[in-house]
């Protein structure tokens, strides 16, 4: 693991943490909040309260069959004292049967068991349930005892409220006992959930950050090379990121550099030749008068009779004029390489080159055929719109006359003659403004395609191997680039691509 991948997982990490680190204690504080709401106590207190109202309920009620019970023992007692005793009782019973609505039953029995006299209300077909007990009392008059059993009934429904009260007040107090623990139990399942969320996010920022990384190391690893001179680097761009564009910038730019890079060398290598023509040019210049003149002397000031002498004379003399010539011919192209300027570059239509190649078209010729113009057709077109590009407009018209020259130089011996043709053109592309010239020459073998601008490489008897490497210095100080294929008539075909300006 690196130090980048340490610093991303750190931050992961840490924004996690904060994160649900915050929303731990929100949530204890919400609990915390829904309890002190909800099991407080003054609500604890108002529920106690209803259970005991309730209880006080049934309390009353009870102390209410009790009463109604001593009332009947008083009754009874109070009628065994009377004189005919026990006459009346079935009728007082009634009554008091019919006083006492929740008394559904009074039987008064002697100790020994046997019934004196029983009344009891008619079961109602209510369908309310009922409890049932009895209250017992024993009466006493004069000695004698009996046993008074008043059946009670209390509906239910009291029961049932009370002991539901003390449900609900239960399981409150419970609540309110256990509130503190309980809210605890969640902030700590929440906890360890949050942990559990803390260590997927980690494995996953790690597994990402890892792919990141892992690219963004192997581009660092470039940059280094790319630092120490090798530009021969360039990383794979299959994934689809924010990385793969920086990756395809990275290439890109390494392409950049490694293109003005070999700029730059072919530039410094013709100016090495540029020197070396200059002296070359110095050296043959200076003898190539004297040697002439010596030439001429001896011929002119020959006075002897020996004619087939005086005739090897002059044909000494006429092999040196021409050779002189030839060598004076060389010695003015090293020297116009050797102080060819430097492309002078403003906005200008690639077209006004075309248009002035057209011009010079007859002097090539003338110049090509030696005397009588060469029998090759030379065909110009241009785009209809200007193509704007930067550029010096004398340094190329001299590179594609060069071009032009050459194609000349190669239609005119090997194509019959008046089939040879040269084409030259200029177009537009997406970003270029570009000149061709091409022939229906022989061409140029493709593994001489590079050589072939290098100076000094020629293939003919009286050349020099400069032309092509003026065109590609011109090329190259107009930021463009010159390429060399086949064209479509079987020819060598020369394109030149310059950028073109924006606003062209
Ligand atoms: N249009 C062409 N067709 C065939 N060969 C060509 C053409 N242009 C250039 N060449 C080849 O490239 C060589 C280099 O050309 P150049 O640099 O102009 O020098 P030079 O013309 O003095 O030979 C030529 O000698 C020739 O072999
Ligand atoms: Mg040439």
């Amino acid at each position: 693991m690196n130090r980048f991948e340490r610093k991303i997982l750190f931050a992961i990490g840490l924004s996690v943490f904060l994160a649900l680190g915050g929303s731990i204690f929100l949530a204890r504080g919400a609990l915390r909040e829904v309890y002190r709401v909800g099991v407080n106590e003054r609500f604890g207190a108002e529920l106690v309260h209803g259970v005991e109202a309730r209880r006080g309920q049934l309390m009353a009620l009870r102390s209410s069959t009790e009463q109604a019970a001593d009332a009947i023992q008083w009754a009874v007692e109070a009628e065994l004292a009377r004189k005919r005793a026990a006459e009346r009782l079935p009728e007082l019973l009634e009554e008091l049967l019919a006083r006492y609505p929740f008394v559904t039953e009074i039987r008064v029995s002697e100790l020994d068991g046997t019934l004196v006299t029983r009344v009891s209300r008619p079961p109602t077909d209510d369908s309310e349930p009922m409890r049932e007990t009895s209250r017992d009392r024993a009466a006493t008059v004069a000695a004698r005892t009996v046993r008074i059993a008043v059946r009670v009934v209390v509906p239910e429904v009291y029961f049932e409220r009370l002991q539901q009260a003390g449900e609900v007040a239960d399981v409150y107090s419970r609540l309110q006992r256990q509130s503190a623990s309980v809210s605890d139990v969640y902030v700590w399942v929440f906890g360890v959930l949050v942990f559990l969320l803390i260590v997927v996010a980690f494995l996953i920022g790690a597994i990402v950050s890892r792919r990141v990384t892992r690219r963004v190391t192997a581009l660092a690893e470039a940059s280094r090379k790319v630092g120490a001179g090798d530009l021969t680097v360039t990383l794979p761009t299959s994934a689809t990121d924010e990385i793969t564009e920086l990756t395809q910038a990275f290439n890109d730019m390494v392409r950049d550099l490694r293109d003005s890079r070999t700029r730059i060398e072919y530039l410094q290598r013709i100016s090495a030749w540029q020197d070396f023509a200059r002296r070359l040019a110095h050296e043959i210049k200076n003898p190539l008068t004297p040697i002439q003149l010596a030439a001429q002397e001896l011929d002119e000031t020959y006075e002897g009779g020996d004619d087939g002498y005086r005739q090897k004379l002059e044909n000494a003399r006429g092999i040196i004029e021409e050779e002189v010539a030839t060598l004076r011919r060389l010695v003015g192209e090293f020297s116009a390489f050797a102080k060819l300027p430097r492309a002078d570059l403003a906005p200008a239509d690639l077209g006004e080159v075309v248009h002035a190649i057209e011009a010079s078209v007859p002097a090539i010729l003338e110049d090509e055929g030696g005397g009588t113009p060469a029998p090759v057709e030379v065909h110009t077109t241009t785009a209809t719109e200007p193509i704007r590009v930067r550029m010096d407009p004398m340094m190329l018209k001299r590179a594609v006359d060069n071009l032009v020259r050459n194609a000349v130089q190669a239609v005119h011996p090997a194509v019959p003659a008046g089939r040879g043709r040269v084409f030259v053109r200029a177009y537009k592309t997406g970003a270029a403004g570009v000149i061709e010239v091409r022939d229906n020459g022989p061409g140029i073998a493709e593994e001489s395609w590079e050589r072939a601008f290098d100076p000094y490489y020629t293939t003919k008897t009286e050349g020099t191997g400069l032309g092509l490497a003026i065109v590609k210095k011109v090329v190259l100080e107009h930021g463009g680039e010159v390429r060399l294929d086949r064209g479509p008539e079987g020819g060598a075909r020369f394109t030149l691509e310059l950028p073109l300006l924006e606003s062209g």
